[in-house]
């Protein structure tokens, strides 16, 4: 397989178009049996659920080349069965996870050429989506939807790469108590724009979001969810019920115990706690894990001991160990590969 000719080594966060994606539409009462197509434009009803009222759910993941020259993708059942769950909280249908797992890897062998090679530091970020596709003019679920999945072969999220980012404590909130921040909806991502150019222009890489009940304790990022690591080397991840359950921190958290032998917590992380911190990453799976050097709470600045040269060493240890196990070059726990070819 002949690889396309790109620059994998200097791209970016973006989006480049690949050959093929997959398509599955819904329609009364069940989805077709999906198939691959040429055509990146979806063509839809102007008054299309989506359209009107954000009926629309989304996954990330990503497909690797592994030392050894397999493709492989990273945990993708939890990625179907995190969708399941954001298609129920959205009245949609259930993309059941076994046809998930299998449409990730139709959509990755089609796109083999896109596939970042091993060791160029750019990987294939894979989005599957959902999204309500017939009319829908009174507030209510569409009764037609279609599933897709394109890829894109990325590089890191942050410019820059591993260098440390400064991120801000955010005047608005992400999402609301008993809402939809546990799932991963269109809606959470379009309310946090404001923030984030904002948080751009001011100079501010990230925000950092506040459980929105008490506005006291550390949420997530637009698109991460936060590690720490505390002064005596614990690893303390937040815990609400407002925070999208990253696959990333999940597997970090493991990674800690069992592989780095570490003291690994999730409990609620009040903010006043932050000066107690040693280390401080954003990890998913666009982020990967990327270091937070500074946190600025209207003018009281946090200054993360690990400074903003680099990623701090426990952080960095998380992150080789993950991107080895990821590439191929550490052992894997029984199930987090799903090798594709
Ligand atoms: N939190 C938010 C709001 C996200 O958008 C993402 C990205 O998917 C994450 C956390 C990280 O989740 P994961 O590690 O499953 O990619
Ligand atoms: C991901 O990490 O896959 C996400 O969806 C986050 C997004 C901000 C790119």
């Amino acid at each position: 397989m002949e690889k396309k000719n790109i620059d994998w080594s200097n791209l970016g966060f973006g989006y480049i178009q690949t050959e093929k994606r997959y398509i599955s539409n819904y329609k009364d009462g069940a989805w077709d049996e999906g198939t691959l197509s040429g055509d990146a434009t979806v063509v839809i009803n102007e008054c299309a659920g989506v359209l009107q009222y954000a009926q629309t759910v989304f996954e990330g993941l990503k497909a690797y080349t592994t030392d050894d020259g397999h493709i492989v993708t990273f945990r993708p059942d939890l990625n179907g069965e995190r969708l399941e769950a954001s298609a129920r909280r959205l009245e949609m249908p259930v993309f059941p996870k076994e046809r998930f797992v299998q449409a990730v890897t139709e959509v990755v062998k089609a796109n083999e050429a896109y596939v970042p090679p091993y060791g160029s530091g750019a990987t294939l970020y894979i989005r599957p989506y959902m999204f309500g596709s017939n009319p829908v003019i009174g507030v209510k679920p569409a009764s037609e939807y279609q599933f897709r999945i394109f890829c894109t072969p990325v590089g890191p999220y942050f410019k820059g790469g591993a260098k440390p980012l400064t991120i801000r404590v955010s005047d608005f909130d992400r999402a609301a108590p008993r809402g939809t921040g546990n799932i991963k909806a269109g809606l959470n991502y379009a309310m946090s724009l404001h923030a984030i150019v904002s948080a751009h222009e001011e100079g501010y890489d990230e925000n950092m979001y506040l459980d929105p009940a008490t506005r006291s304790k550390v949420e997530e990022t637009g698109g991460a969810n936060f590690l720490f690591v505390t002064k005596d080397g614990k690893v303390v991840t937040p815990k609400s019920d407002s925070i999208l359950p990253s696959i990333t921190r999940r597997s970090l958290v493991y990674v800690a115990k069992e592989y780095l032998g570490l003291e690994a917590e999730e409990r609620e992380v009040d903010l006043s706690e932050l000066e107690d911190m040693a280390e401080c990453g954003l990890c998913g799976t666009a982020a990967v894990i990327s270091p937070v050097g500074k946190i600025v709470d209207h003018g009281r600045e946090i200054c993360l001991p690990s400074g903003m040269a680099d990623m701090g060493p426990v952080t960095k240890k998380l992150y080789d160990t993950l991107t080895g196990i990821q590439m191929g070059r550490i052992q894997a726990p029984a199930g987090w590969i799903h090798v594709i070819r």
